[in-house]
């Protein structure tokens, strides 16, 4: 089976079918990076570039060890370090790569719809590695992943996402991905950092964290991005932290377990504390284990189609 789209621009435009055959597809693979050879020829002859214009670290090496692990041959690309620092166009940047024989382009960008931009213009298959505030496919895909190694599965679970909804790209493609799954979804964090209109995604949204730490069986904790807030939305970290991190204590308070989830990177201390995010509970290191087993699918079946 192939995947329904020649892109993976974000999880909207997805199937259901489309992310189970990726789990299937990252189950084999997860098999594969345990082994002491974790190396597949499932790529040779595919040329890789990874082109990013937004800090990253997790995202960016994970992609390139997916790369690596397929055998396919990878260049990176850095804006803060290219020609785009002498006003080189997106456009003119891409197609310059591409004329050296690239077939895959993975693209992080700070502007919504870039990289849909992009696909309209070339040939070549675009991965989307987060464009602004609009969507993080990859990490929704291995967060979901993630609950399903951990819980059996994702269908009928209810997720908790916590924090600076309104900033978040991995809020809306978890949206989409848990709700295409079957799960149930909550957001949660102050007024001011929730998109007005987003109980229009069919998501319960709750201001009181302790009520959705209560109601959640999966707390997905979301970074406070000071980078990309204009304005004040909150009076400091310190009241944040008060009112919305989560605490060994809020979790003491419940009368129940429940599995703890960050994108990274934390700020500790604000939204998450380290003796929540470094315990039992917590799921974070297997999120970034399990992605590279995901975007290896990602990259396999897109290559394959
Ligand atoms: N989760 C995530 O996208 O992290 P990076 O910004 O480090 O890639």
């Amino acid at each position: 089976m192939a995947l329904s789209q020649k892109h993976l621009l974000g999880i909207k435009n997805i199937t259901a079918g489309d992310i189970e055959q990726i789990f299937t597809t990252a189950d084999n693979f997860k098999e594969v990076i345990n082994r002491p050879i974790k190396k597949v020829p499932s790529l040779r002859d595919i040329t890789i570039a990874n082109i990013f214009f937004e800090n990253s670290t997790r995202t960016r090496l994970s992609f390139e060890l997916a790369e690596k692990r397929l055998s396919a041959d990878v260049i990176n690309f850095s804006a803060s370090s290219s020609s785009v620092k002498k006003g080189e166009t997106l456009l003119d940047t891409v197609n310059n790569i591409l004329a050296m024989k690239v077939d895959m382009v993975v693209m992080r960008h700070a502007s919504p719809g870039a990289p849909h931009f992009l696909s309209r213009h070339i040939g070549a298959s675009i991965i989307n590695a987060g464009d602004g505030t609009h969507e993080h496919p990859t990490q929704a895909l291995l967060d979901t992943y993630s609950i399903r190694e951990r819980l059996g599965e994702v269908a009928g679970k209810k997720v908790a996402i916590i924090g600076d909804i309104l900033h978040s790209r991995v809020a809306i493609s978890n949206i989409f991905a848990l709700q295409k799954l079957g799960a149930e979804v909550m957001v949660c964090g102050p007024l001011t950092l929730m998109p007005r209109h987003i109980a229009d995604l069919g998501v319960r949204v709750e201001l009181d964290v302790q009520k959705a730490l209560e109601w959640c069986d999966v707390a997905n904790i979301l970074r406070i991005q000071l980078e990309r807030q204009q304005i004040k939305y909150f009076p400091s970290l310190r009241e944040y932290a008060l009112y919305y991190g989560i605490n060994k204590a809020r979790l003491d308070r419940l009368n129940k377990e429940i599995v703890i989830m960050h994108p990274g990177p934390i700020n500790r201390g604000v939204e998450l504390d380290s003796d929540v995010a470094d315990s039992g509970h917590s799921i974070i290191l297997d999120q970034v284990e399990n992605g590279v087993a995901v975007r290896m699918a990602v990259l396999y079946l897109l290559a394959n189609r």
